[in-house]
This record gives C-alpha cells, structure tokens and sequence, in this order.
C-alpha cells in the first residue's frame, strides 16, 4: 500500500503524505520548454509520451508520494465535441454547446476520442518513478464542468445572466455530463489510476439552498460510482461553506480543504481523513514564514489522517527551490 492508500484506506496518522495540486505546471521550467513547442493544450493533453513526461516531470526534482496525471477537467467537453481552447492570458473558451448532437453521443466513440489519455494513465502507471506511489486520476464535479460548458469561459467575473435561464438545457446538460463522467472514471480506473479527485472549483458560486441539486446529488452519486470499484475518492469543492455537511451527504473518502477554511475547526467537525490547506501564496513569500505556515498544517493535523497539499494549485509564478523546500519540510517532519 502507498503512503496515501495508507492515510486514506487505514486512516494512518504516522505518516504525512505530500502531493500537490497542478504539481506539473508552468511553475516548472521544463514544463515550459515543452509547452513552447505545443501550443494546442489539448492536443498536448493528447499526446501520451509528452503528457506521461510532463506527469513525471516533479517526480525527477522532488519526493512526492503522488503523480496526477497530466491532463485537465475540460477534457469532458472535448470528448463530448464541445470546442475547447486555451487562449494564453484569458484561460479556456469553450465553443458553443450543441445539445442535439451531445444527445446522441455513442460512449465508444467519446472512448475512443480520450484513449490517449487512458494510455497515459497506464504510462505513468508503468513508470521506474512511480513505484511505491499513488497514481491519481481525476475529473470535474458535474456543476463545475455545467458552469463552463454553459458560461464558456471561467466564470471569475461571475456567470452569464442568463446562466439558469433555460432549465430544460441545464438539466439536459447536467445528465449528459453525469453518464460521461462515469464513462470517463471506469476507463481511467480500468487503465491503472488508484485514487480518484473530484474538482469542484466553482462550488462556491452556488447559494446553499442550490447545494443539493447542483452538488451534493450528483457528486454522491459518483462517489458511490467510484467507491463501487473499490478505488478510494477525494472531494475537493472548492469555495463551498458547509464543509461538514458536504462530508455526511457526499461521503468522499478524504476531503480536500481550500485556503479559505480554517484547518482548527475542520478537525472538531470532520472524522475522515483531510488534505490540503495551506494557501498556495505561502510559496511566493520566503523559507521562514512557509516553514512556520507548513508546519502549523502538520501541527494541527499531527494526529489526524492528513495529506499535505496546498488549498489550490501552485501559482505559475513559484520558485520550485520553494516547492523543493516545502516538500523536505513535510519529509523531516
Ligand atoms: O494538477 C496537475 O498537475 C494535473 C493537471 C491539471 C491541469 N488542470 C493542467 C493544466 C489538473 C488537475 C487540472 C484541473 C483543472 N483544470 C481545474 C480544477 C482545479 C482548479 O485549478 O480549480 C480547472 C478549473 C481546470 C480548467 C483550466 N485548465 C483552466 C481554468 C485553465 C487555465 C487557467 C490557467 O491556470 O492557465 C487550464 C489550463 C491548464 N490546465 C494548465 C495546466 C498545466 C495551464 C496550461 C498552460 O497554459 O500552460
């Protein structure tokens, strides 16, 4: 069993298992190199060799217990033939969603179309660096994959107006990402992946009376999905107030916090095992205050099963000797 199989399935609080949220990034120079030469994110995405490289990629510098693979939530709506784009400096656009040819989607062809990223999985899998540790898969939660397949772009200045307009398109929409979620989670497990995140980015734009349908109904029903394969599951939603009740509905295996919440009150409400936390700014500041931040995470989790890891991605602009720092923190603690 890997250092996180162990804080997840036996709930072990003497070790502290380290991975980190978009570990293979632009934070990375060698990351870059490569992605100079690959402008089209999603065909890089598709490219097994290269996304098995970038995968590795923090392995080669730093001690992690974890490789997720290199690849991204909107690969759904690509496999669903909804246009997707990076454009540099705005982030992802999405073309316009077309419910009448989704509707009639085979699952062999959206198979088909994302095998590239299934033989990634068993690249990395397979890889000298990846023995002894967790391989992780993921996907989007169905309300964040919902917020861009019908907003089109982040929703960081807030959703469209007419966001919730046509209940007819939501509804339709959420079902049709719900069957292809699990399409999506089966061939990733089939293909090696040992643990499975759930991407709730955009949770904190909903009102709680919207919790139920949007999040806790549909994430439920693919935590008890994944669970059935007896493959483990870690929640992230992102932004969300009601952290413990999110926990007793969902019932995730680990629950992954963000910056926002506060690690002491975490520990009196949630049994199960935590990860994350700590806000991914602290790399930009200097060695002394993230020693001090690090380990008041490590302190307060000591006897908690607790995974480090941050309480979003890692900021393109860190310095990866602070990564390298972070990491032997966690290590000798
Ligand atoms: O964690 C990892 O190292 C694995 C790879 C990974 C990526 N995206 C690669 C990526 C993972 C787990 C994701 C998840 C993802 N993608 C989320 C959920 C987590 C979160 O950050 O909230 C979301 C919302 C997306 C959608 C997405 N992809 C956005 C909004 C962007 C553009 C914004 C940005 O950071 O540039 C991406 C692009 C993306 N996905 C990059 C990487 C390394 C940057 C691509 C580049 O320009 O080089």
């Amino acid at each position: 069993m890997t250092p996180i199989e162990e804080v997840i399935i036996n709930r072990k609080t003497n070790t502290k298992p380290i991975w980190v949220m978009r570990q293979a990034g632009r934070y990375l120079p060698e990351f870059r190199e490569i992605r100079k030469n690959n402008t089209d994110f999603i065909k890089l995405c598709l490219n097994p060799s290269l996304s098995t490289e970038i995968t590795i990629q923090p392995l080669k510098r730093f001690d992690l217990d974890a490789a997720i693979i290199f690849s991204d939530i909107l690969m759904l709506p690509y496999g669903l033939n909804q246009k997707v784009e990076f454009k540099k400096g705005i982030g992802p656009i999405l073309g316009t969603l077309d419910l009448n040819s989704i509707s009639k989607l085979e699952e062999i062809d959206f198979v088909s179309k994302m095998k590239p990223v299934y033989d990634l999985i068993n690249l990395v899998k397979n890889h000298d660096l990846t023995k002894d540790k967790s391989t992780i898969g993921f996907v989007g939660a169905p309300w964040t994959l919902l917020v861009y397949m019908i907003n089109q772009k982040s929703p960081k200045d807030g959703l469209k107006n007419n966001f919730f307009k046509n209940d007819y398109l939501i509804k339709k929409t959420l079902s049709i990402i719900q069957i292809f979620l699990k399409v999506h989670i089966k061939n990733q497990i089939k293909s090696g992946a040992h643990i499975i995140q759930i991407f709730d980015s955009w949770a904190g734009l909903l009102d709680e009376k919207d919790y139920a349908n949007y999040i806790y109904t549909p994430t439920a029903d693919l935590v008890e999905y994944i669970k059935s394969f007896n493959i483990p599951v870690i929640c992230f939603p992102k932004g969300i107030k009601k952290y413990k009740e999110y926990c007793d509905i969902v019932r995730p295996n680990t629950i992954c916090i963000d910056y926002e919440v506060d690690p002491k009150k975490i520990i009196q409400d949630i049994k199960i095992p935590v990860q994350g936390g700590m806000d991914p700014k602290i790399l930009l500041t200097d060695q002394e205050n993230l020693k001090k931040q690090a380990t008041k995470y490590l302190d307060i989790f000591k006897d908690h099963p607790y995974i480090f890891n941050l309480g979003h991605g890692i900021l393109p602009e860190t310095d990866p000797k602070m990564m390298d720092y972070l990491v032997k923190i966690v290590k000798d603690y």
